[in-house]
């Protein structure tokens, strides 16, 4: 069996991250697709997420995009250090968890099919930021999250997952984020698996 190496980028907390992580232990990714997460990357030194992923052993790296002049310069740097959490130089699958930083079209390019992302709302609608506040205002009676692959638009790319959640009439966007989040923990994984399996 080839193989796979996952490579997941974070900038907060990394729930996500950590469901991926989990699913990977206990759905045992390795033995039924030799597919492992080889590191957690981080453009926020101060990422909760970070430690959390050391805790469990994991390589971490940070490349915090401050230290960069320019969105090419962070790419460049960041393009390496994914790369090299792996001895040939080319993860499987590159997972984006609640990584917020826009992504230039040579670095997209470069990961072209293998790099994933999921965003709070029902894409197409809202991608950007402020998700959970518009979908109120908006007086959508449903939210939820997506999987898709990574293109050059942002928030573009063909939906591997979706879920659904209400809105309900007293929701605040902390408290539609958080139902969201658990919905979030359940497809990315899922996402991730079916990929695996058609790798
Ligand atoms: C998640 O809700 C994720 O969908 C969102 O940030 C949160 C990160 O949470 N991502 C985006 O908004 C990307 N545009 P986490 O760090 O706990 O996984």
């Amino acid at each position: 069996m080839n193989r796979k190496s996952i490579v997941v980028l974070i900038s907060g907390s990394g729930s996500n991250m950590q469901a991926i992580v989990r699913a990977a232990q206990q759905r045992q990714w390795e033995s039924r697709w030799g597919a492992r997460v080889v590191g957690v990357v981080s453009n926020r030194p101060e990422a909760p997420g970070l430690s959390w992923a050391r805790d469990q052993g994991l390589v971490t790296r940070i490349v915090d995009h401050k230290a960069y002049d320019g969105r090419e310069a962070f790419d460049a740097a960041l393009r390496e250090v994914v790369d090299g959490l792996v001895p040939d130089g080319r993860p499987d699958l590159v997972v984006l968890a609640g990584f917020m930083r826009i992504l230039t079209p040579g670095f997209v390019a470069h990961y072209e099919g293998r790099m994933l992302n999921i965003h709070p709302s029902l894409l197409p609608a809202f991608p950007g930021l402020h998700t959970h506040r518009r979908a109120i205002e908006a007086g959508c009676r449903f939210a939820g999250a997506t999987v898709h692959r990574v293109t050059a638009e942002l928030d573009h790319g063909e939906y591997l997952e979706q879920a659904v959640v209400p809105v309900l009439p007293d929701d605040t966007p902390e408290t539609l984020a958080a139902r969201v989040l658990t919905q979030e923990h359940l497809i990315y994984p899922r996402a991730i698996e079916r990929l695996l399996a058609s790798l």
